[in-house]
């Protein structure tokens, strides 16, 4: 049974270097990422034949690079995601392919992209498979099947059922086969993935929906994709999933399809969260304390402009104090609402589903102090905005004791990039 995760609520360092001096060094806000913790989430999962990234989670191509460094292979959903895989040194082709095209459309770039680079397609939508085949008939494709149900950690991430957009529906399987043969396009990977911070229970039913549509497309199959969805810990007492029994599952079902086939059946694992997420620390400066009848609040430097997940799912994430004299103090907790900079009330990190502000018992903090939210490697950098005409943040990776910087926060200037008056 895994253990339970704690989280303290007062820290002087992240990955072994002083908060104080990750401050000083790249301003704040700034995301800080542990390579270390990354690289052991890699290796929990190496179980699995082939782990592909979903970059969508946390795409700097200093992370990609160092997925790349210690064999994880990437999905793109995007003609940008793929340049960034090219840009981190993954080669276009190879088997399995080190770059898969995984979406429910192509627009015209990323057709374009899959196309000028001959990368794998995986197609979630019937129109996908005929836009592809009359471009590039005769190759071979995978197809993403929604199985009819889903799960996530919010209705806004869940991708099976009726109500999502993900996939192509379960009943139409045999209206997609048809297609690919119509272009000459061979079947050779079958992919589910049922939503994102599920749960294993939930993950553990795409099993038996794969084996039953992979035995309806047949021997042309060679591989099957898990999807990704992993949960990882964010909650005090959260626990990591027992990924032996996980893996077992699918290391039975693709046993059974290979007998059935008579061939190989190669299986792969999509995850996005589970590499990323607890890696990530978002390092902003207290900047105000102030009492607003019976609250307490915490204003910071960073908003829903860094990290949007609070916002848009009530997420949490567990919260730090790192004091300015960069030790340890012994501080009292209060319980306190943390909030953001940004001209909108919504910018308030302790939030529920709903946008019920909540209390967070922190330690007492002053202007000058950081305060670090923690969990953040997933969903978070990714999502940045420009909103209120904030800069994206800069990012550090801490490799080995040493922080490098791997994207300098934006400038002003950079922020209005590509805008103009037009000539009068
Ligand atoms: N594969 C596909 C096809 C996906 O759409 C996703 C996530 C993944 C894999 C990776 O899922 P993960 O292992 O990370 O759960 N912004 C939301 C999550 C959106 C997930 C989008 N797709 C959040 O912050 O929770």
């Amino acid at each position: 049974m895994a253990s339970a995760t704690e989280f303290s609520t007062l820290r002087t360092e992240i990955a072994g270097v002083p908060v104080i001096e990750l401050a000083r060094e790249f301003g704040t806000p700034a995301y800080i990422y542990d390579a270390g913790k990354i690289v052991e989430r890699i290796q929990d999962l190496s179980m699995f034949e082939t782990v592909r990234f979903a970059q969508k989670a946390c795409s700097n191509i200093a992370i990609l690079d160092l997925m790349r460094r210690h064999g994880v292979l990437v999905d793109a959903v995007s003609a940008g995601e793929i340049e960034r895989a090219i840009a981190a040194g993954y080669a276009t082709e190879g088997d399995p392919p080190p770059i898969v095209y995984t979406a429910d459309i192509f627009d015209r770039e990323s057709l374009e992209a899959v196309l000028r680079y001959g990368l794998h397609v995986n197609c979630g939508s019937p129109d996908m498979i005929d836009q592809y085949g009359e471009r590039a008939p005769g190759g071979n494709i995978t197809l993403r099947i929604n199985p009819g149900f889903g799960h996530g950690h919010s209705q806004k991430t869940n991708t099976g059922g009726e109500h999502s957009k993900h996939g192509i529906w379960h009943e139409d399987l045999h209206d997609a086969l048809r297609r690919a043969d119509r272009h000459g396009l061979g079947v050779t990977g079958l992919h589910l993935h049922i939503g994102s911070g599920t749960d294993i229970e939930h993950l553990a039913q795409v099993c038996g929906a794969s084996e039953r549509l992979a035995r309806e497309i047949g021997r042309t199959l060679t591989t099957i994709s898990a999807g990704g969805g992993l949960p990882t810990p964010y909650r005090p007492g959260d626990t990591h999933a027992d990924l032996t029994a996980y893996h077992r599952l699918w290391d039975d079902t693709r046993n059974r399809l290979a007998d059935t086939f008579g061939h190989a059946v190669h299986l792969e694992l999509e995850p996005g969260r589970y590499l990323v997420a607890e890696s990530g620390y978002l390092l902003a400066e207290v900047r105000a304390v102030k009492q607003m009848g019976s609250n307490t609040f915490y204003v910071v430097d960073a908003g829903f402009n860094n990290l949007a997940r609070p916002i848009l799912y009530g997420a949490y994430h567990p919260i730090s104090i790192a004091p300015a004299s960069g030790k340890m103090e012994s501080r009292a907790e209060q319980d306190v609402v943390v909030g953001g900079p940004l001209c909108e009330s919504g910018d308030i990190f302790t939030q529920q589903d709903g946008g019920f502000v909540c209390k967070r018992s922190l330690p007492m903090a002053q202007i000058g102090d950081y305060l670090v939210i923690e969990c953040a490697g997933a969903y978070g950098a990714v999502m940045g905005s420009n909103y209120n005409s904030k800069p994206l943040a800069a990012e550090v990776l801490i490799e080995n004791g040493r922080p490098h910087l791997v994207r300098r926060r934006q400038t002003p200037q950079e922020v209005m990039q590509g805008e103009m008056i037009p000539a009068r």
